[in-house]
């Protein structure tokens, strides 16, 4: 048996994929992706396409950063592991922690604590909150709120504060105390409102209302996606997050950012937080940290929120959270060097160039293709198409339609993510005019034929 045949036979068959039903696997398997360069990757068969995923938002220098290889490869012959839980630390993660502090400044945030990704990152965020109020003798602060079409992981906590069925029925109980307002989604939403500015103002009277509703002493946090990636790709309009804050502000709610996928340049803004110029208590990053190199995240935390901590003179500020891959030196090595790099190529501002030619083009496709009922984006590199059977009753397209359009676009050349009725695409901030170009010619084909 040779390797190719070897690896089709066994293709999902000793392994259940996340976000994926089983069944489903092993009748439909999933392409094998073999090698990669610059923004292109190829597969098992040789078929080279354009990442429009960017991995999964998270190769944001593409697959052919040497420095953080070098790094990484540096490390693993340095260091491969030292745990930093108390009492040892490592070299690397003070220096990533420094250049963290400096990177997120204008952000007012100026404490890092180490994770091995986005769902860990939004866990200590939570548990953060909640111990942040205790400290302060607010030990009544346990809700958290959050959005419709959030997402947030899949970690109990996360999924609690997620804003979509699909994350959460399968696992119910959830955590108590956890509520989702309405989310600033023009195309869909309660109010029938498609304005944005008038949604926006909608969505925040709805958190006024349920912060009410709850009781403020009840709440402990905030939580929110500067733009809404996984469930669809949602930018708000720009006075919806500097409204949040307010709100946050006024009922001494914690505002978490939740930045896993907005860190570190995808918005066209250095954060999501800074697109929207508002500062976040605490925010969650991981996937770009590491350009997807090495499992690693980070949450970030305020001076204010630090200060409590810092200043404890108890035992209760003692932080009972961390992972044995907490500040890994490797994917601290990694970090150190994804982030010079991000820096060097100052990464948003291609993102939002090549995100608007991308959003336009994308445009100029939904004036020609009545299957593409919505178009969202316009903020750097992540936009999403929602693809409907009847534009008049926006009628969801079929599942079939949908994975119809991407295995198209994939054959002539470009890899996107489907997402219930929507196409996601969040490639890697590097990429080129040209290569943008190949994934619009490779949409516009495939809804040409379907
Ligand atoms: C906004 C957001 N938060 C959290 C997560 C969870 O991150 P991870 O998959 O690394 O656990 C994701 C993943 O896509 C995300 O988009």
């Amino acid at each position: 048996m040779n390797n190719h045949n070897f690896l089709m036979e066994n293709n999902a068959r000793h392994m259940w994929h996340p976000m994926a039903h089983p069944a489903e696997s092993l009748i439909s398997p999933p392409r094998i992706i073999t090698s990669s360069h610059g923004v292109r990757i190829t597969d098992i068969d040789g078929h080279t396409t354009v990442d429009a995923v960017g991995g999964l938002w998270n190769v944001n220098l593409g697959y052919s950063c040497d420095a953080v290889k070098q790094a990484i490869t540096d490390q693993l012959n340095d260091l491969p592991y030292y745990s930093t839980f108390r009492g040892a630390s490592n070299d690397k993660v003070i220096e990533l922690s420094f250049m963290l502090k400096d990177f997120f400044a204008d952000d007012g945030l100026s404490r890092a604590f180490f994770t091995s990704g986005g769902s860990d990152s939004v866990e200590i965020c939570l548990r953060l909150a909640r111990q942040y109020h205790k400290l302060r003798g607010e030990a009544g602060r346990v809700k958290f709120l959050s959005l419709k079409k959030g997402y947030h992981g899949t970690h109990t906590g996360g999924a609690s504060v997620n804003g979509n069925a699909n994350f959460r029925t399968p696992y119910e109980p959830l955590l108590p105390g956890c509520f989702q307002i309405p989310a600033p989604y023009t195309y869909r939403n309660p109010f029938n409102e498609s304005d944005p500015e008038r949604l926006a103002d909608l969505c925040l009277r709805a958190l006024d209302d349920e912060i009410a509703f709850q009781g403020p002493q009840t709440i402990a946090a905030f939580i929110m996606e500067p733009i809404l990636g996984a469930g669809g790709v949602i930018p708000p309009h720009k006075s919806f997050m500097p409204g949040v804050r307010d709100l946050c502000s006024q009922y001494g709610i914690l505002l978490i950012a939740d930045e896993v996928i907005t860190g570190f340049g995808r918005t066209g803004s250095w954060t999501g937080s800074r697109h929207w110029h508002v500062q976040p208590d605490l925010m969650s990053t991981a996937k770009a940290i590491t350009t997807g190199y090495f499992p690693f995240g980070c949450t970030m935390i305020s001076d204010a929120i630090a200060d409590v901590f810092e200043q404890d003179p108890s035992s209760d500020g003692m932080i009972g959270s961390g992972y044995t891959y907490s500040g890994h030196p490797v994917g601290a090595a990694a970090a150190v060097a994804c982030l010079k790099e991000t820096l060097r190529l100052n990464v948003p501002e291609n993102a939002a160039t090549r995100g608007q030619q991308l959003f336009d083009g994308l445009t100029a496709l939904s004036h020609k293709h009545d299957l593409i009922g919505d178009v969202r984006g316009g903020h750097g590199l992540m936009c999403g198409l929602e693809l409907v059977s009847d534009r008049e009753n926006k009628t969801p397209a079929s599942k079939e339609q949908v994975e119809r359009i991407q295995s198209i676009a994939y054959r002539e050349g470009a890899m996107v993510r489907v997402s219930g009725a929507n196409i996601l695409m969040s490639p890697p901030l590097i990429i080129s005019s040209t290569e943008i170009d190949i994934i619009l010619a490779a949409l516009d084909s495939a809804f040409t034929e379907t």
